[in-house]
């Protein structure tokens, strides 16, 4: 009976390996990466153009969907969110590193690995941030709603103790449960977002597929439904949704006030553009 479990797994892991075309390859020098580690993987797994340059809207489409089988609901609008970021308006391509830029439209604060704009680096993976995600997991081996929903959370008021200039808002407060219900359904079952830890771990840490561990994308599509269930999970887990709730006036409002300018592609504050102050 072990050998045939033995056998079993190993045949699992023949299978799991991805093509020639789609091995894991670091990024290298002047390739660039975002900081979403689902679309560095994807790169680094040549789902998306290996270099980061020059994304359209087709790649996104193709790229979830080949590599993570994530639907065309989902990465159509989130791909057209992410061509705002460009540098020049109407662009149809876009290089993975600008998606960083400080709440346009997709970057915000409170990340699950990465440091607040205000409070440093936005863009690359951080550690100690995502060390305060995995603690809340306390060594368990498979992602639950509970924990993942309090980890969101204590992300969210650490953000909001320790940055002066936060922007919390509805699309960050959307966004950053959609991001945990990514990491889970991809990395696991989408539609009870049960996810091994170790590959969430190598999604997040090493921006990696984790092929070499048994992962295969997820046979059920990922989308805007089953996104959709998991984050009203996320939400009915937080005994804190009220007080959540009611930082949002502000954050929001702060928000709104953020643009770009349309010649220089830099993120502008529309009090202080109007004041004539930037
Ligand atoms: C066109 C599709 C996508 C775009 C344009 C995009 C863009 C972004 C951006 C700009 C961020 C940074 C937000 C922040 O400031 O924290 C982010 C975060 C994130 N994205 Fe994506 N993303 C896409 C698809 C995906 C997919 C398919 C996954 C699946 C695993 C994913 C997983 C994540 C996760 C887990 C985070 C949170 C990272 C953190 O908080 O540190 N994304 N995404």
């Amino acid at each position: 009976m072990l050998w045939f479990t033995a056998i079993a797994l190993f045949v699992a892991r023949v299978v799991a390996q991805p093509t020639d075309n789609h091995a894991f390859q670091a990024p290298g020098p002047g390739d660039v990466r975002s900081p979403c580690p689902g679309l560095n993987a994807l790169a680094n797994h040549g789902f998306l153009p290996r270099n980061g340059k020059g994304v359209t809207l087709q790649n996104f489409i193709t790229g979830l969907k080949e590599g993570i089988n994530v639907g065309i609901d989902f990465a159509l609008p989130v791909g057209q969110m992410a061509l705002q970021s460009a540098p020049l308006p109407l662009a149809l391509s876009v290089d993975l590193d600008r998606l960083a830029e400080h709440n346009y439209l997709l970057e915000h604060d409170a990340s699950l690995s990465r440091q607040d704009f205000y409070l440093g680096d936005d863009l690359h993976f951080n550690q100690s941030i995502f060390d305060q995600v995995l603690a809340y997991y306390k060594g368990t081996d498979t992602t639950n709603i509970q924990a993942a929903s309090d980890a969101r959370w204590a992300r969210v008021k650490d953000s909001l103790t320790t940055n002066p200039k936060v922007v919390y808002g509805v699309r960050q407060l959307v966004l950053s449960y959609g991001e945990t219900a990514l990491y889970m359904a991809v990395m696991g079952d989408p539609l009870t977002g049960k996810a091994p830890i170790s590959f969430v771990k190598s999604l997040i840490e090493k921006e990696r597929l984790p092929y070499e561990q048994g992962w295969t994308k997820p046979a059920v599509e990922v989308n805007l439904v089953t996104l959709g269930a998991l984050i009203a999970q996320l939400q009915l887990a937080n005994p804190d949704a009220v007080p959540e709730g009611l930082t949002l006036g502000a954050g929001t409002l702060k928000d709104v006030y953020n643009l770009i300018d349309p010649l220089t592609g830099q993120a502008l504050n529309l009090t202080c553009a109007v004041l004539g102050l930037c």
